[in-house]
């Protein structure tokens, strides 16, 4: 039986179909290419991850023949599609709401009629809003999102918890902590800057540079993911980060150092949604799911940097 990865052609679901594929499991990739970012990138993706036992079905999960085709044969399903992102959730609240929280009560309702009861789903750290006292243990309230987009993920998981109530369905939510490495977003931060440096422009730091996160990259959360896969068994919610807080203007300099280019900053006031820091508590994910993240920010830095630096048409033309 196969594994469904829903998004499979964005940032994290190449990667996750791409560990699947090599582990020998057959993938079935839906994703509708969406016009967030470039959909060249995510056909590079595709192209990328190139395999005998990938099917990839180019649709929308809205609609229903596409959840069905991509249910045919699958036995669990991974679902990272989404409409990521805090800044663009104010603007098109209703938008989030659709994609975050009505497409996943459609595939959880396609699922169901199929005959398919695991999901691993991802949650996001936005979940705990600006929670002061760090690190973010899995237990702390989450009832305060300060945006639509982590208001739709705190959703997102109040569906699991019903869906395994009503009908006993094995589901498990990632609260995935800023994700970066090669394949990023290129809204994300990390990427966006090292494009305005190859640019020669100037950086918006967003605040005074004291703003943190726990920046996670790809190849720790690949196998976490994996791991929440193979252990699926009733209802459960990981922080997935990488356990460290990087502020934002040491951030800003070991991106410059990682491609070989001095960042000009450009101060900024903080943006509505933003919150001030992110760090994730992983005792929970290492006991459950042995879950080892490894990876320092500058380690992982220089990873995407080889990945951006060999392809200039990622900051030429743009
Ligand atoms: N990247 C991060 O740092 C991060 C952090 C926390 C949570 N997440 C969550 O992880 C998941 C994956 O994020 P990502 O960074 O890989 O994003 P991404 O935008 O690269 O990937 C999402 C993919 O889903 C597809 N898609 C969106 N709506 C669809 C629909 N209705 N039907 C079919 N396909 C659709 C898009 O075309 C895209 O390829 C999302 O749920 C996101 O909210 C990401």
């Amino acid at each position: 039986m196969a594994v469904l990865v829903t998004g499979g052609a964005g940032f994290i679901g190449s990667h996750v179909a791409e560990a699947l594929l090599a582990r020998g499991e057959s993938v079935v990739v839906v994703d509708n290419l969406n016009s967030f970012y470039d959909p060249q990138l995510k056909r590079q993706n595709l192209e990328a991850i190139d395999h005998p036992q990938l099917k990839v079905i180019i649709g929308d999960l809205a609609d229903g023949d596409i959840r069905a085709q991509g249910l045919e044969g699958v036995d669990r399903v991974i679902h990272l599609a989404a409409s990521a992102g805090v800044r663009p959730s104010i603007e098109d609240p209703a938008k989030y709401v659709h994609q975050n929280l009505m497409i996943p009560t459609l595939l959880l309702e396609s699922m169901r009629t199929a005959g398919i009861s695991k999901l691993v789903w991802a949650s996001s750290s936005s979940v705990y809003g600006d929670h002061l006292e760090t690190p973010f243990a899995e237990s702390a309230s989450v009832m305060k999102p300060v945006s639509p987009y982590a208001a739709t993920k705190v959703g997102g998981e109040a569906l699991a918890a019903c869906y395994n109530h009503l009908y006993g369905m094995d589901i498990t939510s990632l609260r995935f902590f800023t994700v970066y490495g090669e394949r990023q977003r290129p809204e994300m931060a990390i990427h966006k800057f090292a494009r305005l440096m190859m640019q020669d422009r100037p950086i918006p730091q967003f605040g005074d540079g004291s703003t943190a996160r726990d920046y996670t990259y790809i190849g720790d959360i690949v196998p976490g993911v994996l791991a929440a896969l193979d252990r699926l068994g009733g209802c459960h919610v990981y922080n997935l980060g990488e356990a460290e807080m990087v502020r934002l203007d040491r951030l800003i300099a070991a991106i410059g150092q990682a491609i070989g280019k001095t960042p000009v900053v450009e101060v900024m006031p903080l943006q509505p949604g933003d919150v001030t820091r992110t760090n994730a508590a992983i005792q929970r994910a290492q006991t459950d799911l042995d879950y080892q993240p490894t990876t320092s920010i500058e380690g992982g830095l220089a990873r995407f940097a080889d990945w951006f630096l060999a392809r200039p048409w990622l900051w030429q033309d743009t």
